[in-house]
């Protein structure tokens, strides 16, 4: 019999594993509800948030780590119903997230200090410390319902200029905030852009052993890939 190379097979499993993991599943019991939810939607529903609700996602970003437990992430935010505020934040956003980011409850400028506090030296890690709060804020948020939009679509100067933020800050990211809306209110290319299927690079591509770019053995095991859904 036609005997299957050790090394195509392995390939093959690659291969066949590339196909497999390309699309989320989001049937995976393995991964946590939070995580499988979370998505960055563009339709929001602009209900006012609770006070209550709205503290503890600050809450939950102040308990993410940071390097050195310098914990450089700030925070500016406004509701919608703050109007001014709002109008303030709203108008360092780039044009194409200003069409959607209008309508969510909340909008927040995340910050970060850029010297470490205990000697002024470059804190290495600080835009790093403040994607873990976003992180840690984002979960929190799909925990209550709510979805967290992140933009690098802003005018980072003006931010600086606007907010009176002191030079040792830097703007990290914008976050619009609020309950999942009516897609059909969107305009158009956004409608569409909210029914594509959330994509992600295959493990193989990211995941490695011993060299760089040598995917990891544990991609050959026959994990269970019960149903797909994109
Ligand atoms: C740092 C960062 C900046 C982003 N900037 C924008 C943005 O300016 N406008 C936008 O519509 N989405 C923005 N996104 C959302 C991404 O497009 C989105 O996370 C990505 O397409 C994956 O989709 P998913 O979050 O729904 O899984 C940003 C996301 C991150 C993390």
């Amino acid at each position: 019999m036609h005997q299957v190379p050790e090394k195509a097979f392995a390939n093959m499993c690659v291969i066949t594993y590339i196909i497999m993991v390309n699309k989320i599943n989001k049937d995976n019991k393995m991964i946590h509800d939070f995580i499988v939810k979370r998505k960055s939607i563009r339709a929001f529903d602009s209900e006012k948030i609770d006070d209550e609700k709205i503290y503890s996602l600050f809450e939950a970003a102040r308990l993410a780590p940071s390097s050195l437990n310098e914990q450089p992430w700030r925070f500016i935010f406004a509701e919608k119903s703050d109007d001014a505020p709002f109008e303030k934040i709203l108008s360092i956003l780039a044009d194409a997230n200003k069409v959607w980011a209008k309508n969510a409850s909340l909008l927040v400028i995340v910050l970060s200090k850029k010297d470490l506090d205990r000697n002024q030296k470059p804190n290495k890690h600080y835009f790093y410390d403040a994607a873990s709060a976003v992180a840690n804020l984002t979960f929190q948020a799909n925990s209550l319902d709510l979805y967290v939009n992140q933009m690098g679509g802003f005018d980072s100067a003006k931010v600086q200029e606007l907010f009176n933020v002191p030079e040792e800050y830097e703007p990290v990211v914008v976050l619009a905030i609020g309950a999942e809306g009516d897609v059909n209110s969107l305009p158009d290319p956004y409608k569409e852009r909210e029914s594509l299927p959330q994509k992600r690079i295959a493990l193989n591509k990211i995941l490695f052993s011993n060299n760089f770019d040598e995917p990891h053995s544990l991609l050959l095991k026959n994990f269970q890939h019960e149903e797909i859904v994109i």
